[in-house]
């Protein structure tokens, strides 16, 4: 058994777990996070993507033994009490979801996107998200919901 302490959305979090244990799995099982979905288990659906010390990652790719001292941001870690991220309002207020399974991966890998580029195109938008699977809504109004998140996190940064 190895024994890690890490940060999870600002909370100090220590375990035991296992040498085989995927993030994934901790998340869901052992934090009761369950925001973060697990939608194939072999690296192409990117439902399952949170925040790595700043970098969007799939969770099902790493092992919980490496990530000692790290911090964690997952979708439960962006509304603050009953204000939704703009990112989340954004995908709402542009339909960028229908059954929402892969939504909270594509929230994480925009997150990314966004923090990681000041002016964000449509051409960087469709590169970024090329590692996320959307099987219902079609990619337009996902596209459309970043760009308008951008924005009006671009505008509240100008403002602070
Ligand atoms: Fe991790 Fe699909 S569950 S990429
Ligand atoms: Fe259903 Fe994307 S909203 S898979």
């Amino acid at each position: 058994m190895i024994s890690v302490s890490l940060t999870i959305n600002k909370q100090p979090v220590t375990a035991v777990v296992e040498p085989r244990t995927l993030l994934a799995n901790f998340l869901r099982e052992d934090q009761r996070l369950t925001g973060t979905h697990i939608g194939c288990d072999t690296t192409q659906c990117g439902c399952c993507t949170v925040i790595i010390d700043g970098d969007a990652v799939k969770s099902c790719t790493v092992l919980v033994a490496q990530l000692d001292r790290v911090e964690i941001t997952t979708i439960e870690g962006l509304a603050r009490g009953d204000s939704l991220h703009p990112l989340q309002q954004a995908f709402m207020d542009n339909h960028g979801l229908q059954c929402g399974f892969c939504t909270p991966g594509f929230i994480m890998s925009a997150l990314e996107l966004i923090e990681k580029n000041e002016d964000l195109d449509e051409e960087t938008v469709r590169h970024g998200i090329e590692g996320n699977i959307c099987r219902c809504t079609g990619y337009i109004n996902i596209v459309k919901a970043i760009l308008s998140a951008a924005e009006t996190m671009k505008t509240a940064s100008r403002r602070a």
